[in-house]
């Protein structure tokens, strides 16, 4: 562990170099006689502890502390002070400082003093490693390693931090948005409320306007004596997550623009008028903009949702993902279901590389799902997949829509060719059942380079 790093700053030189002498046999120390030298050089250290007097020239230690809090809110503060008056110690302590130190110093409990701030920096800094921890385990966890599923959580991590931003999801099915959703809502520190997802394609439209803002008893016939809390009052200061946007009427689309633009609802057959301030994270896999200009989406309202858009690539575009989510999934699968740790076979890890993945991550899941449960042995080989069978699917699935697009961060063009060829090979082999002299035959090669680009692609 590096040695946690102490400032000193006093513009008494010999009380200085004295704390300085003494704590040098622990800790890594530096002097400053202005606090303004101290808060300029914190622009590169981050000291654990700063130990201020109060009385310096230039801007004095209750000045200092705000700024030296601003410049490093982890930094304890602890105040020398030269006479006991307790209003500049409680005017210190309001200011940010954790402790005091009455002069003249005594070396030994202000070792002590120190160690016990810093073991205390120790706990709260465990307490937020295990919180991520905690997040990692309770909530799904975005994987991946392409450099595509990046940007994309660079933006969600962005987005956690503002409280209220809307944001639109947009990507084909299974391909990880309301995983993002919830993602930017459990991340974001401030959020109070609940995440609630409401399925816009499943609700009737007249139940739209009740299932969303409530209503008050006897509001309409078959309606509950009690009336209804709406999705808008449970996901108070929470997210309401509205999945599959693009399908609401045009007519619910005006109900929720109403809302979005004042923040104020009425309860279906209510007359007070009622507020809930929450953030908006909706997702879709159409093309909104498409029908904003069919006029079947309104683009007042996609304004509104999109403050920040989010555009979620197919998993055969970002082809660096399929393993590494794979081996996720098969982590979680080893974990519920299977008493040995299985793992992929070469071959396995190939089959599911140069598969075409139509639905997406969701797919792969169920893939490996299966796999786990099917195989007999802790290697998990092609056929436990259930998709190298799929001969007809696979060949389809081979066009060029399916392939990784070109960009700037390059792709394996070998091994992509080898995938296609060998998902080929496989197909010929299946349609023929295994007859080597048939499978060249329809490849339209000799059986001899047949033999040998097989020994090659299958080694
Ligand atoms: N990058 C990822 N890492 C780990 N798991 C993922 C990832 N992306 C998606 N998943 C998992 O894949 C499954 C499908 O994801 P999700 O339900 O978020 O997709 P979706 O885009 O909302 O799909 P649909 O459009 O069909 O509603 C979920 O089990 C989710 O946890
Ligand atoms: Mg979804």
């Amino acid at each position: 562990m590096n040695q946690p790093l102490i400032y000193i700053v006093d513009d008494d030189r010999p009380l200085s170099r004295l704390i300085e002498t003494y704590l040098k046999k622990y800790f890594v120390t530096k002097t400053f006689e202005r606090a303004e030298q101290a808060i300029s050089e914190m622009a590169t250290d981050k000291p654990s502890i700063l130990l201020l007097d109060i009385e310096l020239p230039g801007i004095n230690g209750l000045t200092a502390i705000q700024k030296i809090k601003r410049k490093s809110p982890e930094t304890v503060i602890m105040m020398l002070t030269g006479n006991n008056d307790i209003s500049i110690v409680v005017e210190a302590i309001k200011n940010g400082a954790s402790e005091y130190i009455v002069k003249p110093i005594e070396p030994k409990s202000l070792l002590t003093k120190i160690n016990k701030e810093i073991k205390n920096i120790g706990i709260k800094k465990e307490l937020c490693q295990m919180q991520e921890i905690f997040l990692k385990e309770k909530f799904p966890y975005i994987t991946g390693e392409s450099e595509q599923i990046s940007e994309v959580m660079a933006v969600v991590k962005k987005v956690s931090q503002s409280k209220r931003t809307s944001v639109l999801i947009s990507g084909e099915t299974g391909t990880g948005k309301e995983l993002i959703a919830s993602t930017i809502h459990y991340r974001s520190a401030q959020t109070e409320g609940p995440f609630v997802p409401l399925n816009c394609a499943i609700i009737q439209e007249s139940l739209f306007e009740s299932e969303l803002f409530g209503y008050v008893k006897g509001a309409f016939s078959g309606a509950s004596a009690s009336g209804k809390s709406g999705l808008v009052e449970i996901a108070k200061n929470g997210t309401l997550f509205l999945d599959e946007v693009s399908e609401l009427s045009l007519n619910s689309q005006a109900k929720l623009l109403r809302f979005l633009d004042s923040g104020e609802y009425y309860k279906v057959g209510g007359t007070q008028k009622c507020k809930a301030r929450l953030r908006i994270i909706s997702a879709s896999n159409k093309n909104i903009e498409e029908m904003i200009e069919k006029e079947e989406f309104r683009e007042d309202l996609y304004y509104r949702l999109a403050v920040v858009k989010i555009s979620v690539p197919a998993l055969n575009k970002r082809r660096d993902d399929i393993i590494p989510i794979a081996n996720h999934f098969l982590e979680e699968f080893n974990r519920t279901l299977s008493k040995d740790k299985k793992f992929f076979s070469n071959q396995a890890k190939q089959a599911l590389e140069s598969f075409c993945w139509r639905g997406n991550v969701r797919e792969l899941r169920n893939c490996v799902e299966r796999a786990v449960l099917i195989s007999n042995k802790q290697e998990i080989q092609p056929q436990d997949l259930g998709i190298v069978n799929d001969t007809p699917k696979m060949m389809k699935k081979h066009n060029n829509d399916a392939l990784p697009e070109l960009s700037s961060s390059g792709i394996d063009l070998n091994k992509l060719l080898n995938s296609i060829e060998m998902n080929y090979f496989k197909s010929a082999l299946d349609i023929t059942r295994g007859n080597e002299t048939k499978a060249a035959k329809i490849l339209n090669m000799s059986r001899d380079k047949f033999r040998y680009r097989r020994l090659k692609l299958f080694k």
